[in-house]
């Protein structure tokens, strides 16, 4: 695949930066997918669950604002049961659109849902959502975009990251068009750090798993038994801070490429952002995007947010 290429050469950079840095993309191996599966099943891992029962305690409300025939345009497919309360609860849904950078995840969503929803038109689009992309044109016209974007992805990003994604989908949703976001808030730092610190192990495996990912897929040989997990939580930043900390002095080669490790050194795979209500209605506003509604949990632990045009 000519993607590969770039790919190894964007890790490679990322491993040469001063402060070493991996993109949570590359979690996402089959192995990754299904630790990430069940880490949305720990009983520590709020989120998941939190968001789901935000959706089911007000989907009557949200199909409402929603309306009729509109085209259901999701990123990052995957979250089946929010998903399947959306298409089941929308009213006359014209057509449902999952974009993914991962064609085998994808095309396997797109035939399940199919086979749930005959009548449904479902056109899977394999795109990076963080670029620009072209959406396909349905049988039927709707009268109305709604961007998903479920599961607190937009946390994964760095806040000027963030907005540029907003501001593109702002222009990408068109006349009348909206976005649904899953927003996880800012709460006491314990709960958070727990919910990356599982007793069961489940994270710390999922973070390792990168390098297992690297070193078959990508050609590394990362002494992968020498790294721990590490996650914290940065108050001041308002943000998850997910690394791999090695254990020992390595070198890392990739071809003739080397890189060297120091004993204690960190790679950083992820950041997961929290937010505001404050601070994500500013950053909407400034996409352009109003806040229409909020929904939270009693708890106010997680927030799917409707924002319209
Ligand atoms: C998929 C980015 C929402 O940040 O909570 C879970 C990923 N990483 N446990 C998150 C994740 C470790 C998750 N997101």
């Amino acid at each position: 695949m000519s993607g590969h290429n770039t790919q190894l050469a964007e890790i490679i950079a990322g491993l040469k930066k001063p402060d070493k840095m991996i993109s949570p993309k590359y979690f996402y191996d089959e192995r990754g997918s299904q630790l990430f599966d069940t880490i949305t099943h720990l009983p520590e891992y709020y989120p998941t669950e939190t968001e789901f029962g935000i959706m089911r305690d007000n989907i009557d409300e949200l199909a409402d604002l929603v309306g009729p025939q509109a085209s259901l345009i999701e990123y990052g497919s995957g979250s089946s049961r929010k998903t399947r309360i959306l298409l089941e609860h929308l009213h006359d849904l014209a057509v449902y659109v999952p974009v993914d950078i991962s064609e085998d995840h994808l095309f396997s969503t797109a035939k399940k849902v199919r086979a749930e929803f005959p009548g449904l038109e479902v056109l899977p689009v394999v795109a990076d959502f963080t670029k620009p992309f072209a959406l396909p044109n349905p049988a039927i016209m709707p009268l109305r975009n709604i961007f998903y974007f479920p599961g607190s992805t937009i946390g994964n990003f760095t806040h000027s990251e963030a907005q540029q994604l907003l501001d593109v989908m702002y222009q990408e949703a068109g006349e009348d068009g909206a976005m649904l976001i899953g927003v996880d808030l800012q709460k006491d730092p314990e709960i958070i750090e727990r919910a990356y610190n599982d007793s069961a192990g489940v994270t710390a495996e999922f973070n390792l798993n990168m390098l297992t990912h690297l070193n078959r897929e990508f050609g590394f040989d990362f002494d992968e038994d020498a790294y721990s997990h590490s996650a914290s939580y940065d108050d001041e930043k308002g943000r998850m801070v997910i690394e791999l900390v090695s254990g020992r002095d390595q070198v890392v080669t990739n071809g003739d490429e080397s890189i060297e490790v120091a004993d204690g050194e960190t790679i950083l795979t992820e950041y997961s952002h929290k937010y505001t209500l404050e601070g994500f209605a500013a950053m909407a506003n400034r996409a352009g995007f109003k806040v229409a509604k909020v929904w939270t949990d009693d708890d106010q632990l997680f927030s799917v947010q409707y924002c319209v045009r």
